[in-house]
Order: structure tokens, then sequence, then C-alpha cells
């Protein structure tokens, strides 16, 4: 039977799945066939053909995409991955950056913990590895906050050695190939073992970015579809007639809501701004001047009360944003500055330069409100 997989033994080890021990070899030709026919061309990747005529990838422009990718769709990430690399074409350069501008290039991608660690990184690097990415997953485990994902990325991709790389795109995959019944986070070590298994040692990056891009462009997760699967021969979720409910979830404890105002101060074609601290949430990137995010939904008075002074200020509305672990209401009131009304943190930033300032989405969206509220 093609529907268990990697059953746990009395022994506690998983044990081969009769889907690997069967077809692992046609598994693995039918997707490679795939891939080399109809797999993406994305601007990092080095496509198989290339690959043959000896093209190498480069590991820094493979580790920036991986990165990216953690965060977003390949086309969403395209332009910003050409952004970087054209300001700065060599893990050197990305070393010698001010934090900064690494973290507005960032800005719009999401999540600016990955930007400050992806700066470290590249002055861990360059400044102790000689500018050279290492190759074992030992030493590429040891750069700063590079984890398991982006080892086994690096080493499978730009170096086109043996790693099992699993993303969401792959736990989609193998889940449903093998109608997994059970239910994510904890089935997380059964796909690691199916998907080490299944990998080719023949041509492992090929292998790694063929899986992802099934799950990413055939194996979608609302509507897969399957009659361009190569793998649909196989897959016992198709059988159940409802690919698409796999991967199994745990269900998740309701995601809290946390509340904040911000002040949408302006004058004269600008507008007040301030950095965050450096640690934490959206840490160091730039913000509308605010109250702290508490657990309960700010009164009126308190509102008042925090105003950084007096004025016709006005209720633009409120910004509704996602984070990992909570959502944020974010009430965004304005005012214009008073004559001669200096911040007492931060300053002011030109309107016409608000794309490149280096703002978190969250901020962007206020600062848009705002300005539909209160025309500058
Ligand atoms: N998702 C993350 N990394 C990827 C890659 N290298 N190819 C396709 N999809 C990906």
């Amino acid at each position: 039977m093609l529907s268990t997989i990697a059953p746990v033994s009395r022994t506690g080890k998983h044990e081969r799945s009769p889907l690997l021990t069967n077809a692992r070899e046609a598994l693995r030709s039918s997707l490679l066939e795939w891939y080399d026919r109809a797999g993406r061309s994305l601007p990092w990747r080095v496509r198989p053909e290339d690959r043959a005529a000896g093209v190498a990838p480069d590991p820094y422009a493979v580790w920036v995409s991986e990165i990216m990718l953690q965060q977003t769709t390949a086309q969403h990430a395209a332009p910003y991955w050409r952004a970087f690399l054209r300001r700065w074409p060599t893990v050197r350069d990305l070393a010698d950056a001010p934090r900064e501008e690494v973290l507005a290039a960032w800005a719009g991608l999401g999540y600016y913990a990955r930007a400050r660690n992806l700066h470290a990184c590249a002055q861990t690097v360059a400044n102790e590895r000689g500018g050279v990415f290492p190759q074992s997953l030992e030493d590429l485990r040891a750069l700063p906050r590079v984890g398991e994902y982006t080892s086994n990325a690096i080493r499978a991709v730009a170096f086109d050695k043996p790693a099992s790389v699993v993303d969401g795109n792959v736990e989609r995959v193998l889940t449903r190939m093998t109608a997994m019944q059970t239910p994510l986070p904890g089935a997380r070590l059964e796909i690691r073992v199916l998907a080490a298994e299944l990998a080719s040692p023949v041509r492992p990056g090929d292998y790694a970015q063929a899986i992802m891009d099934l799950g990413a462009v055939v194996c979608t997760p609302k509507s897969p579809r399957c009659s361009a699967c190569p793998w649909s021969a196989w897959c016992a979720g198709r059988r159940t007639g409802h690919p698409a409910r796999f991967p199994l979830r745990q269900k998740k404890k309701s995601r809290p809501v946390r509340w904040g105002v911000c002040f949408h101060v302006t004058g004269q074609g600008r507008i007040w701004l301030r950095r965050r601290p450096e640690t934490g949430l959206l840490g160091a990137m730039m913000e509308l001047p605010g109250t702290g995010w508490t657990d309960s939904a700010p009164d009126p008075t308190e509102i008042d009360k925090a105003c950084p002074f007096e004025a016709d200020w006005r209720r633009a509305g409120r910004v509704r944003h996602v984070f990992t672990h909570f959502s944020l209401e974010l009430e965004v009131i304005c005012a214009a500055a008073p004559e001669g009304w200096r911040p007492d943190v931060g300053g002011w930033v030109p309107l016409t330069g608000i794309d490149q300032a280096g703002l978190p989405s969250v901020m962007m969206k206020a600062v848009r409100l705002g300005l539909e509220t209160r025309p500058v």
C-alpha cells in the first residue's frame, strides 16, 4: 500500500516507506525529466543545460535568493534579488554596506530579522572565511543564524552536493504523495526521512530545485494541477480525490490581537519618522512614532494623552497587520506639525522619498492611510 510511509517500528526508528523502495528511481527520473522540460527559469538559477555545460552557480547569489524565498514567492523576490545583487554584487560588498541600507533594501519583504541576519552572516563569510562560502553542512551551519533549511539549500543548489532540502513546498508534495495522516507540525520528522531517501544523489542541486518548483507551480496549496504532475501516477493524495486536504494540520490556537496608535505628523512635504529599537520585532526599522503595543484596545482619553502636541488630530482609521505570533490593529491619527515644532526623537523624511525610507509594510500602510485622510 502506498499511502503509508516511514512507519515507526517498535524500536522507534523510521522504516523505509514502501513508496520509496518500490518507486524511488522512477520518481527521481520523472521529476528530473519534468524539471528539465518545465522547471522555472529564475534569475538566480543555473538551469540544468547550463549546469551540464559547466556553469556553476554563485553561492552568494544562491544564498541571498534562498533567504528571500523563505519570506515570499519567487515572483515577488525577483526584483528585490536583482536590486540586491546590483547594489552588492559580492558577499564582501554586502558585508561592508551600512546596516540601515540593507534593512531599507529589504523593506517590503517582511520579517526584518532575516535582513539583519543576512548582513551578520555576510560579515562572517567576508571577514572570517575570506569571502568564500563553505561547502560542508557542518561549516554552513556554523555561520550565524544559518539553519537546517538554508545550509541544505546552499549545499545542494550552489554546490550540487547531496543534501535534503525541505521547505513548505516539499512538505506539501510529500504529504500529498503519501496521503500522510500525521498532521503538521508533528509530521516533520517523517517528512524529512522520506525527503532524504528520495533525494537524487546524482543531480542533487537540480532535484532540490525540481521538487520545490513542483510544489510552487503544480502541487499548489489550494488547487493542485494533478494533470500536469510527473508524480500523479504514484500520488496517494490524488487517489483520495481530495489532494488539497494535505498536509493535515494540528488545530492552531487563534492568533492574539495587539493594539497600538501611531502619529502621522506631516509638514512642508515631510513626515516624522523614528527608528525602532535594535532588538525585537521590526528591530532597527523605521516607523511612525506611536504608543507601545498592548493587549487591549486603547481608550480615546489615553490616545489624547499620548499625542505629542496639541492640534486638530484626525482619525485616519486602522491598519491591520498579521505577524507570525499576533496580529496588530494600529490606529493611525494625523495632524499637521505646528509652526516651529521639532520632534524630540527621530526626524523628518521627505514624502517624495518615502518608498526608499526603509519602512516595513505595516508602517507603509499606515503612512498611506494617513495621506488619504490628510493629503499633503
Ligand atoms: N523555494 C526556495 N528555494 C527554491 C529554489 N531554489 N527553487 C525553487 N523554489 C524554491
